[in-house]
C-alpha cells in the first residue's frame, strides 16, 4: 500500500513538473514562428535571471543581449519572466515607438501593474507613470498643468529659498566635522524633500532647518516611502510569470502606512490654506490642487497628484544631484559660469546657463538613474527589422528600451565612457534626444512630466554649493545595480567640501 502510495505521488510530481515547464516555455517559440531571432541565453524563467534572485540586475542582463546582438539586428525577442517581450537594440526604432509612432504604444508595462491592485493601491493608481488610456490622459494633463514654466517660475522664489536653507545646514554641519566632510546622499535627499515639502504642501518639512542629522518626520516617512515604492517594482516585474500572484499577495506600490500620513498632510494642508491663511495667494502646486478641487477633483485624487510630484521630485532628482556632487568633474569650468552669472538669477536665467545643462545632461546619460523603458504595443502595427523585413506586433506585447545601454554605445556617443559634457556643443542633448539614444527623461508624449521640476531642483542646488565650496571625492565608489530602475552609487558619499575664497 505504501508503495502504492508512493508511486502515485512520484507520478503527481513528475505530472505537476511537465505541466510548470510547458507553462514556463509555452511561449518560448514565440518569436522564432514571426521570424525574429530569439535572443540567448535564455532560462526557464525567461531573459531576465536577475528578477529571480540570479545575483545579476535587470540592467546588466539587458546589457548581455544587447553586447551580443547589437548591430547584427534592430530588435530581438526576449521574455519578462514567461511573456514575449521585444529589445529594440536600434535607438530609431526607440524613437519611433516613442513618438512617431507613440499611438500603437500608447501605455507603459508599469500601467498594466496597477491595474490589479488600484482599489487598495489608490495614490500609485493615480500617477500617469502607472496609469493607461484615457485616465493616463485626465492625470497627466491635470497634474502636468501646475508645473508649466510660468508655474514653476511663479513658484522660484521656493527654491531660492530652500537653496538658502541648504547652504545655511551645510555651514552648520561643517562647524561640526574638522574634516570638512559631509554625507551627502542625505545631504541632498534634505534639500529635495525641503523644496519638494514647501512646494507641494507649502509646509517646512524640517530637513533643512532642523538640528544637523536630525530626521524629520517628513523625511523618515517619505524614505521609507520611496524605498517600498521602488524594492516592489522587482516584484511586479517577477511576478508577469502568473500575474494572479499580485492580487493574492495583494502586491502594493504604497504602504497603507504612508497613504494615511499623506492623505492627513494634504487635507491639513488644504483646510490650512482654505482658511484664508495670509499664504493663500502663494502660488504654488497646492495652489494647482485647490483649483483642481473646485472643478472636482477629490481629496484622494489631490494625493495622488502631489505623491507623482513627490515621488520623483525628492528620490529621483535627489539621485541625480548626489550623483553628479559625486562626480564634481569640470567643476572649474562649471563654476567660472555660474559666478559669472547674474547673482539674482532668474528662472529662465538659470535654465539657460549652457554648461550647467550640459554638465547635467552628461551625468543623466552616464548614470542613468531610469536605465530603461518599457512600453506596451496597444494596437496591431509593424517594426521595421530592416533589409525589406518587418515585424508583425499584436496588442499587449510589451516593448524593451535600453536607454543605459544606449547611453554607453559608442555608435551613438564617442567616448561613451568619458565625462564630456563639450559633446553637447557639437551636438545638443535634444538632437541625441531625437534620435532616441539620450533617454534621460524619455520621450514623446509620455515624456517625463517633472522635466523641469527635476532640473530646477538640480541646477539650483548645483549653482549654489559650487558658488560656495570646491567639491572633493574622499573615496572610490562602486555603482550597482537592483532589479529597479536604474544604476546607483553605493554607500556613503562622503564628500569634502571647502570654502571658496571669493
Ligand atoms: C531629474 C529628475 C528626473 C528624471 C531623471 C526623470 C526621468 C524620467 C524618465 C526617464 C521618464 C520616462 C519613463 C518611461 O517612459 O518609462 C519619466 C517619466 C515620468 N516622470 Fe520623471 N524624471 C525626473 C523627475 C521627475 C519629477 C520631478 C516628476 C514630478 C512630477 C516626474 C514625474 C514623471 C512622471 C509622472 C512620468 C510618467 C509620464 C507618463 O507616463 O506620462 N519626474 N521620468
Amino acid at each position: 500500500m505504501m508503495w502504492m502510495l508512493l508511486d502515485w505521488f512520484l507520478g503527481f510530481v513528475q505530472v505537476a513538473l511537465v505541466i510548470i515547464y510547458l507553462y514556463l516555455t509555452w511561449y518560448h517559440g514565440y518569436w522564432r514562428k514571426r521570424g525574429l531571432v530569439t535572443a540567448q541565453p535564455l532560462t526557464l524563467l525567461g531573459s531576465y535571471p536577475g528578477l529571480f534572485g540570479g545575483g545579476s540586475s535587470f540592467i546588466e542582463d539587458l546589457s548581455k543581449i544587447y553586447d551580443k546582438y547589437k548591430g547584427k539586428h534592430r530588435a530581438v525577442g526576449v521574455f519578462l519572466t514567461r511573456e514575449p517581450q521585444l529589445l529594440l537594440l536600434d535607438a530609431e526604432l526607440a524613437h519611433e515607438v516613442l513618438v512617431k509612432n507613440f499611438n500603437d504604444f500608447r501605455d507603459s508595462l508599469t500601467s498594466s501593474y496597477v491595474s490589479s491592485t488600484e482599489d487598495y493601491d489608490i495614490y500609485v493608481a493615480r500617477n500617469p507613470f502607472f496609469s493607461k488610456g484615457e485616465q493616463w490622459k485626465k492625470r497627466r494633463t491635470e497634474g502636468g498643468a501646475g508645473l508649466t514654466p510660468n508655474k514653476l517660475k511663479q513658484a522660484y522664489a521656493i527654491w531660492e529659498q530652500t537653496s538658502n536653507m541648504l547652504l545655511d545646514y551645510m555651514d552648520r554641519a561643517l562647524k561640526e566635522r574638522e574634516d570638512q566632510i559631509i554625507e551627502s546622499r542625505d545631504l541632498c535627499y534634505r534639500y529635495t524633500a525641503q523644496a519638494m515639502g514647501d512646494f507641494i504642501w507649502g509646509i517646512d518639512a524640517g530637513t533643512l532647518s532642523g538640528r544637523v542629522n536630525e530626521l524629520s518626520q517628513f523625511q523618515q516617512v517619505s524614505m521609507d516611502w520611496v524605498s517600498t515604492a521602488f524594492q516592489n517594482l522587482p516584484r511586479f516585474n517577477s511576478t508577469a510569470v502568473a500575474p494572479i500572484l499580485r492580487k493574492l499577495l495583494s502586491l502594493r506600490f504604497f504602504s497603507q502606512a504612508s497613504n494615511t500620513f499623506y492623505l492627513r498632510l494634504t487635507s491639513d494642508a488644504v483646510k490650512l490654506r482654505q482658511s484664508g491663511s495670509n499664504l493663500a495667494e502663494r502660488h504654488d502646486y497646492l495652489s494647482h490642487l485647490l483649483q483642481l478641487q473646485e472643478r472636482g477633483a477629490s481629496l484622494n485624487d489631490l494625493v495622488g497628484h502631489a505623491l507623482t510630484v513627490l515621488m520623483d521630485g525628492f528620490e529621483t532628482s535627489a539621485a541625480v544631484l548626489f550623483h553628479l556632487l559625486y562626480t564634481a568633474k569640470q567643476q572649474e569650468k562649471l563654476r567660472a559660469e555660474i559666478l559669472a552669472a547674474d547673482k539674482n538669477i532668474s528662472y529662465e536665467q538659470l535654465a539657460a546657463l549652457p554648461y550647467l545643462d550640459q554638465c547635467v545632461y552628461e551625468s543623466l546619460r552616464l548614470t542613468s538613474v531610469i536605465g530603461f523603458l518599457l512600453k506596451i504595443c496597444t494596437r496591431p502595427t509593424k517594426i521595421d527589422l530592416g533589409n525589406g523585413r518587418s515585424l508583425s506586433l499584436e496588442p499587449g506585447t510589451s516593448v524593451a528600451i535600453p536607454a543605459y545601454q544606449y547611453h554607453h554605445d559608442e555608435a551613438y556617443f564617442e567616448s561613451a565612457h568619458e565625462f564630456k559634457p563639450e559633446r553637447f556643443d557639437i551636438t545638443s542633448s535634444s538632437e541625441f534626444t531625437k534620435r532616441g539614444c539620450l533617454l534621460a527623461f524619455g520621450d514623446g508624449p509620455r515624456i517625463c512630466l517633472g522635466m523641469r521640476v527635476g532640473l530646477l531642483n538640480v541646477k539650483m542646488a548645483l549653482l549654489r554649493i559650487l558658488s560656495e565650496y570646491k567639491i572633493e571625492q574622499t573615496k572610490k565608489l562602486e555603482y550597482s545595480a537592483d532589479s529597479g530602475f536604474g544604476r546607483y552609487l553605493n554607500g556613503d558619499i562622503d564628500l569634502k567640501y571647502t570654502k571658496l575664497n571669493k
